[in-house]
């Protein structure tokens, strides 16, 4: 049984360890690993396949990230040729990112089924990049690994029933498997006191690339940095931006660091007081922690977090406010499964393979 997995991007490098830990316990299984090179800096690529002890990707593509219809269509032109190479049973694709969509696109015009592992989430606009890719990925994917029971209510309402499957969530899985290895000193190489910080991250396009959005954030995480220190380990994006805009004096009393790995950003959270991000993956590993986020986003695909009073979404003209409120969560066991998502994905499609060989009513 062979089966190709995309990775471009470092949430999805996180997310394909826990699978590559599971599919290794499984001899019969033949695994061949794709980098799209979306991300591209040690720091944000090469990294986590070495803390999270990773094989190398037999195939690295080199494109690096640039304009959405560049990234993609380089992409697909280069899957398809693996693709074609490699012949898999299964197309293993992670979230919602552009080398998600472009090995979405090549797999299903193939005839290869997909698995796309986080599926179902939904949010609002629709317009935003992460949102066009889930709903096209999802569309054409064969197995729809949700995350959570939203999704799969989600697709549901799409119309979506047949192989649907609730697994719980790859990164809960990965958080505590990796836990006893977290870096939970490093608070103390930044001479911050425990629990007494804010570990920040800030990346996303509609955040970061408006001149006017970005400069109210920034000012408004400065205000926080008075009161209690801010660390924001700086995405490359946010760093251009800031750059290009001018603002580096914006945020004097922020702590500014390099990007951080797994573990070390898993070690700073689990000391910290609370956590501000516009990530997808980092306000759930917040919540993993025990860690009240408060999530720059109109809206966010972890609704459970939010109906249950554990996030709080915020904008610029109110992140303050929020941040200053309680830290107190309520911690509820399970709503990401219970830490073998990623066992439950492998056997469905050894499930699914053994079935097509023997022709047996499985
Ligand atoms: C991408 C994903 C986003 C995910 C994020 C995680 C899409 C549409 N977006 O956003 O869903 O949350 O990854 O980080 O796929 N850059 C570097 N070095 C790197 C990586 C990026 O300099 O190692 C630069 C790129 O050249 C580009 C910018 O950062 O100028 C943005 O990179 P890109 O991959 O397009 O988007 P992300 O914001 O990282």
């Amino acid at each position: 049984m062979k089966i190709l997995s995309i990775v471009g991007a470092r949430p999805q490098f996180i997310k394909e360890a826990m699978l590559q830990f599971e599919i290794n316990k499984h001899k019969d299984i033949n695994e061949i690993v794709v980098h799209t090179g979306q991300h591209y800096d040690t720091n944000m690529s090469d990294i986590f396949f070495e803390v999270l002890q990773m094989k190398k990707p037999q195939y690295n593509l080199g494109i690096q990230a640039s304009s959405h219809a560049n990234m993609t269509g380089k992409m697909i032109i280069a899957l398809e040729e693996i693709m074609i190479k490699e012949n898999p049973d299964y197309v293993l694709l992670h979230g919602d990112t552009n080398s998600t969509l472009a090995g979405a696109i090549v797999a299903s015009k193939l005839k290869i089924k997909i698995a796309h592992v986080e599926s179902g989430l939904r949010q609002t606009p629709k317009d935003i990049p992460e949102e066009i890719n889930r709903v096209l990925i999802d569309r054409v994917s064969d197995f729809l690994f949700a995350p959570t029971k939203i999704g799969v209510e989600n697709l549901k309402k799409e119309g979506r029933v047949d192989q649907v499957f609730f697994t719980g969530d790859v990164m809960y899985d990965i958080y505590l498997k990796m836990k006893p290895k977290f870096d939970y000193e490093i608070y103390k190489s930044l001479g911050l006191r425990k629990e007494n910080y804010i570990v920040m991250t800030l990346h996303r396009d509609f955040n970061v690339d408006s001149e006017e959005v970005l400069k109210d954030i920034l000012i408004e995480t400065n205000k926080i940095s008075k009161e209690i220190p801010v660390v924001l380990p700086l995405h490359p994006r946010t760093k251009k931006k800031i750059s290009e805009f001018g603002f580096e004096d914006k945020i004097k009393d922020v702590i500014i660091i390099e990007p951080l790995d797994y573990l070390e950003l898993m070690g700073l959270t689990e000391n910290s007081w609370k956590i501000i991000t516009d990530s997808g993956g980092y306000q759930k590993e917040a919540y993993f922690a025990k860690k009240k986020a408060c999530v720059l986003m109109e809206d966010t695909g972890w609704k459970e977090l939010i109906l249950n009073g554990n996030n709080v979404l915020v904008n610029s003209s109110n992140l303050f406010v929020n941040v200053m409120k309680n830290k107190d969560i309520d911690y509820i066991d399970g709503i990401y499964g219970n830490g073998n998502a990623a066992s439950k994905i492998v056997d469905i499609l050894k499930r699914d393979f053994y079935c097509k060989e023997t022709d047996d009513e499985c």
